[in-house]
């Protein structure tokens, strides 16, 4: 093949980009072009080249740049990551031109909420319980990143969190199945938004399947046990919800499920991913996990586990060159075979066809004179946007005596490790987005205020003076700086202000790299030194709102208790600041609801709202000793799934069914009257939740099933309708088959997961 081959063979098959598909997909029109093209490619292919197709890459200290290169050159890199501006990218793209077939790299990163505006964390997303409010963010993540000369995201994650402990549950939706299939796959079609070749599009590559969120006692890579009528009822959903939106890849995770790790999982990568579902994408391995399965016990040495991930289906090796340095020699001994290496090859190019990569090696990129002048530019953000969707994720979980919102009149303390960190506002995985560009807390007040009020402020504490939490959290880079003065004295110069405020107003929670990869807790309560300081705030007798920042549930009964009102802001992003001020101050109402249930002690965990009902229920109205509770603690969690108020008042009415029977082929609405009582116009989240009450397995006691954002202003009253029909209330059964029983439903609407109203029908 000359070295224009791939271009001549482009000429063949490229033809107009019409994506006549709405989901965000791969185009269907071009398959066939496609796979004539890639049949075409890949027989002009050495192994070697192909090999190195299968080898994602990423800078290190021990991988050089120029050595990638000069691997680019050779034909040995298939795509890279964490290489993030235009320059750099098109240093490697280039090098391209002189490896024998021309084949362009494709380049990732880790988009997760916002590549250089950087929204709420997506826990908080899932918060805002508002679909518009996560396209708005990932579709801007999607032009910003492609304005960067990237082709991919390992977004979104779906895994279902139910262990608080576990720091990544700031990385995904939360507890529930049906939200976080809904948020997934919205954020997966506004990556793609029908073609990710498209200019401001981007393949997602959703992760990280499966179960990671499932890990033991929440611990990090921690093992994954569970029957199958679980995983496929809660766990599996959401991955395949990503899927049928159209996610163009797969992270395989890096856990084990059931004794198997994922990334040597036939079953998971062949059986359910490829066969069941259909899925015909990229898998790409997660970190270093080929080499993992040694670790992990099934793979006696790397040259084994490179075997074992290829014959499961893991078509791209991340970051451990296992496929390069031993594929060749597996193939040469008859341990795998050519048809394996080809299938994973197949995947790769389709992908980067997909990616609009052999129409355009420089697709997203373009020439050098395209490339900003400064990466960084303020004109580069999205700041409008990104402060209407923070706005929309945050949740007011108490507000005694209308505490909030504060007026902009007196003197205001502000106080906290949290309320002037930009580096902590803007999350984990805040990929290229800036610290200096966001906006913290207290600018956010002070602009809002202006000179209105006067703001005072002091740090008060730091976010933990435990020492060894401090090093871990600065292993890498200088995270958390203590401060020089001693927890006393911070304590007392916060005092101070206080004494001379009118209300306190305390931002505490995480440090950003608390509630990241590597970042379980065993401990999810407020660190010591923060709960120090609002003791000391409480003392003062000024009214105290605590305006939380973290990344996982916490718990809270201290802070419940003594705080006037509580505001939980997870990690806000870039204009984190300025939402939070506007709900502080009252210029915008909050409706957010929480994703996740909030526990009042870390013993109680798991604690989420899709319990099964056990043969021994708690009535909390009826507390009975020989049923299934804690002893020691209030049962139930503090702040139930869905939970969120609102500066008005709503009010729902009975349920009207449109019918008390159902059959297979009909549809019934259940609906209420939604009404705000108050004097404020809002929104809140109006919720569906089903239960079977009786069938072959026992079913969860409240499955949420739809909910529905409503505005409206005081005094007004919404109609709002729900449709359920027989394909809601299939589950798998224990022969895995996905059907519904027939028999008793209870339909449950309310505001949140506990306070319902209820009714029921038949399933005929
Ligand atoms: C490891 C993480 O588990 C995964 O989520 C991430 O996408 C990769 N590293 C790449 O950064």
């Amino acid at each position: 093949m000359t070295t224009h081959h791939v271009i001549g063979v482009l000429a063949l098959f490229v033809s107009a980009s019409i994506y006549a598909q709405d989901s965000g997909g791969i185009p269907q029109n071009q398959v066939k072009e496609k796979n004539a093209f890639v049949s075409h490619l890949m027989k002009e292919m050495t192994l070697d080249e192909k090999i190195g197709q299968l080898n994602l890459v990423s800078v290190g200290p021990d991988y050089t740049k120029e050595a990638i290169m000069a691997d680019v050159r050779a034909g040995k890199v298939g795509g890279m990551f964490n290489t993030v501006t235009k320059p750099d990218i098109r240093r490697i793209q280039d090098q391209v031109q002189y490896s024998r077939l021309k084949i362009p790299l494709f380049y990732a990163y880790d988009v997760v909420h916002g590549q250089r505006t950087v929204f709420p964390i997506s826990l908080g997303l899932a918060a805002s319980w508002d679909l518009n409010a996560v396209a708005t963010s990932a579709r801007i993540s999607a032009e910003e990143t492609a304005a960067d000369g990237l082709n991919m995201t390992f977004s979104p994650m779906v895994d279902i969190t139910r262990d608080p402990r576990w720091g990544r549950v700031s990385e995904g939706f939360g507890e529930d199945t049906y939200l976080t299939s809904r948020m997934g796959a919205e954020m997966v079609k506004a990556y793609q938004n029908g073609d990710p070749s498209a200019p401001g599009s981007i393949m997602a590559n959703v992760k990280h399947y499966a179960l990671y969120g499932a890990v033991e006692g929440g611990r990090d890579y921690n093992t994954v046990d569970m029957s199958l009528t679980r995983m496929f009822n809660d766990y599996m959903p959401s991955y395949q919800a990503a899927l049928a939106a159209g996610a163009g890849g797969v992270m395989v995770a890096l856990n084990s499920v059931n004794g198997i790790p994922a990334t040597s999982n036939v079953w998971l990568l062949q059986d359910i991913l490829r066969k069941q579902w259909h899925f015909n994408g990229l898998t790409v391995s997660d970190h270093g996990a080929i080499g993992g399965l040694v670790k992990h016990g099934v793979a006696q040495d790397d040259r084994q586990a490179a075997m074992m991930a290829l014959k499961a289906g893991v078509d791209m090796d991340m970051a451990d060159n296992m496929y390069g340095k031993y594929l060749k020699g597996l193939l040469k001994d008859g341990l795998v075979t050519q048809q394996e290496i080809d299938r994973s090859v197949r995947h790769v190019l389709d992908a980067k066809w997909d990616m609009g990569l052999f129409a355009d090696a420089y697709r997203h990129l373009g020439p050098a004179s395209s490339d900003p002048a400064d990466t960084n530019a303020e004109s580069r953000l999205h700041r409008q946007q990104a402060r209407e969707v923070a706005r929309t994720s945050l949740v007011l979980l108490k507000n005694d005596k209308d505490t909030l919102p504060l007026q902009k009149k007196g003197t205001i303390a502000l106080i906290g490790p949290l309320a002037d960190s930009q580096r902590d506002i803007m999350g984990s995985w805040s990929a290229a987005g800036v610290a200096k560009q966001a906006v913290t807390v207290l600018k956010g007040m002070q602009d809002a205020i202006g000179d209105k009020a006067t703001l005072l402020y002091e740090r008060g504490a730091n976010v933990t003076d435990d020492k060894d939490i401090v090093d871990y959290l600065n292993t890498y880079e200088q995270q958390v700086v203590p401060d020089k003065r001693t927890p006393q004295q911070m304590i007392d110069d916060a005092v101070k202000i206080a004494d001379k405020s009118d209300v306190v107003v305390a931002v505490v929670g995480e440090a950003q790299g608390m509630a990241h990869e590597a970042s379980s807790r065993s401990d999810i309560s407020i660190p010591e030194s923060q709960r120090n300081l609002l003791k000391a705030l409480k003392a003062t007798g000024k009214p105290l709102v605590i305006v939380l920042m973290n990344g996982r549930p916490l718990t809270l009964n201290w802070e419940a208790e003594n705080a006037d009102a509580m505001l939980e802001t997870w990690f806000s992003g870039t204009e984190g600041g300025n939402a939070i001020a506007d709900v502080l101050f009252g210029d915008y109402n909050p409706s957010g609801k929480l994703p996740m249930t909030f526990p009042r002690s870390v013993g109680q965990i798991p604690l989420y709202n899709s319990v099964l009902n056990t043969g021994r229920p708690f009535n909390p109205k009826k507390p009975e000793k020989y049923t299934s509770r804690y002893f020691d603690i209030t049962n139930g969690p503090l702040y139930p799934f869905g939970f969120g108020l609102s500066y008005t008042q709503f009010s729902v009415s009975d349920i009207t069914l449109s019918s008390t029977t159902l059959n297979a082929k009909g549809q019934l609405t259940a609906s209420v009257m939604v009404k705000n009582t108050g004097k404020r116009a809002g929104a809140t989240i109006v919720q569906l939740y089903l239960q079977d009450v009786t069938a072959s397995i026992s079913r969860p006691v409240k499955e949420l099933k739809n909910f529905e954002k409503v505005e409206l202003a005081p005094g007004e009253e919404k109609r709002v309708s729900f449709p359920i029909d027989e394909k809601q209330l299939r589950f798998y059964n224990t022969q895995l088959k996905w059907a519904s029983e027939p028999g008793k439903f209870n339909v449950f609407i309310g505001l949140d997961s506990q306070d319902v109203q209820q009714s029921s029908f038949l399933l005929e």
